[in-house]
């Protein structure tokens, strides 16, 4: 895919992503389509000719670490002619600002602008001024894009979907990454074809909503729109493809055909990130999140039904505007019954131009610190509880990398837990079983199960 010849003297790109696994996603693409113009990537960034800086805009620290970055790059020096170019989603929000706050960027481009990376590069060098990209055009994007790509180990993220129309009060992802929308069946399977012939043993499904991703059914099969129950079912099929996970889901969008396709589909694993962010109806609804506790409660049955051994995982966000203490223990009270094997918690974070801005009762920074440390000490028993109860059980390993120590072996469980042991290299690659013998805070660990010849 990349075998233009490399213009002398080769460049380097130094790229550093914050946020989602949309923006690694994103960070990855970039990287490939600069290859063609002879950019090789650099961990250093002082050496780069290019340094991107792929931003998340989801709470106020990411800003901030922007401008330290950039204040960073400025004071340790960098090649002389390099450009400075910030993509994402501050970029997206904060394009003019960013602008006059640092002068020393060359490039601003917005999550669906960078697919024109290479004309931008030219005309920030040709112009020798800066560029300013932050138009929604993920359609075109999503085309440009085009289906193969070179893959990177032995799992895959595959953006299916990208976007929100929910607008939840507290969140700016609407406004950074524009309305929902969906690719076809037939671009994510030859994007998925293309990775499997390639070694990729495992895909995760990504979007913003992924479980509302409805995209064109194959061409030629004469059918409407897809679900994303049919689309894992789809892409199952694809030989080599042994692993199917998809993030992040939203209750709303949560309907039978995907609740059944856990219970039937093998490949789709025993995982589900279903964020809910609070217990209380009432700030659920103050939230515009459009179900109550008890409507996600019940679909956590069904999945569980679906799928028993299914590892739940979700989103909290606490201390939004007018969460008092019952509004808080209702939250613990929801997590308690839920049982979350792994759960991302969050004081909430003010974001300009969102409707929770601007609510009343807001909460104090002291309340809601005070409230995220019970809620995480929770979650974290439970986290420990789910992990301690595998130990003694076998599971099935893809192990992806060498581990930290010689002779070991890193990899993942079904239930995404990072798991080790000692084996041979012959194994990275390969999905194999592990008999769990420890806990650790992040991770398991396992020996190699002897299969009877
Ligand atoms: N404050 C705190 N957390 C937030 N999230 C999104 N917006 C905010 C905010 N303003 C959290 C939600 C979401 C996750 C990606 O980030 O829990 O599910
Ligand atoms: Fe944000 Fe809500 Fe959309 Fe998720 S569903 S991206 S939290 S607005």
């Amino acid at each position: 895919m990349s075998e233009n010849s490399a213009p002398t003297p080769p460049k380097k790109v130094h790229v550093k992503t914050w946020g989602c696994q949309m923006n690694v996603y994103d960070s990855e693409r970039m990287t490939g389509l600069l290859k063609p113009l002879g950019y090789a990537p650099t961990e250093i960034a002082e050496e780069a000719d290019l340094v991107i800086l792929n931003t998340c805009h989801i709470r106020e620290k990411a800003a901030e670490k922007l401008y330290s970055e950039l204040g960073r790059l400025k004071k340790h020096g960098r090649n002389a002619d390099a450009k400075i170019a910030v993509a994402g989603c501050v970029a997206q929000a904060e394009g003019a600002e960013i602008r006059a706050r640092a002068p020393q960027v060359d490039l601003v481009f917005g999550p669906q602008s960078y697919h024109r990376l290479p004309e931008m590069i030219a005309r920030a060098a040709r112009e020798k001024g800066e560029v300013l990209e932050t138009e929604f055009e993920a359609e075109e994007k999503f085309d440009a894009l085009g289906q193969s790509r070179e893959a990177e180990g032995y799992t895959a993220f595959v953006t299916v979907q990208e976007g929100c129309d929910k607008f939840c009060t507290f969140c700016v992802v609407p406004y950074t990454r524009g309305a929902e929308i969906s690719r076809s069946t037939d671009d994510i399977t030859a994007e998925v074809r293309s990775l499997a012939a390639q070694g990729v043993r495992e895909v995760t499904m990504l979007g913003q909503n992924v479980n509302a991703w409805h995209g064109a059914a194959p061409a030629g099969s004469g059918a409407d729109d897809w679900g994303l129950g049919q689309l894992c079912r789809h892409i199952a099929r694809i030989d080599g493809i042994e692993r199917i996970r998809f993030t992040t889901s939203h209750p709303r969008d949560m309907d039978d055909e995907l609740i059944a396709a856990f219970g039937e589909e093998e490949k789709l694993m025993p995982y589900l990130h279903l964020p809910v962010q609070s217990g209380s109806d009432r700030i659920l609804k103050a939230m515009n999140r459009g179900h109550t506790a008890e409507d996600y409660l019940r679909q956590i049955e069904a999945v569980r039904a679906a799928r028993p051994d299914i590892a739940i995982s979700g989103d909290m966000i606490v201390g939004f505007p007018g969460e008092d203490d019952k509004a808080f223990e209702e939250t613990m009270a929801l997590v308690r019954e839920v049982n979350y094997a792994s759960c991302f918690s969050f004081k909430y974070s003010r974001r300009p131009g969102t409707p929770g801005a601007t609510m009343p009762k807001q909460i104090a920074e002291e309340i809601k610190s005070a409230r995220l440390l019970e809620l995480q000490a929770l979650l974290e028993d439970q986290k420990q509880t789910f992990n301690a109860g595998l130990v003694g059980k076998t599971l099935p390993v893809l192990f992806e990398k060498k581990g930290r120590s010689p002779g070991q072996l890193s990899g993942r469980s079904p239930y995404l837990q990072g798991v080790f042991a000692e084996g041979p290299e012959s194994l990275i690659g390969q999905i194999v079983p592990v008999l769990i013998t420890g806990t650790h805070p992040n991770s398991l660990s396992g020996q190699l199960v002897r299969e009877a010849a």
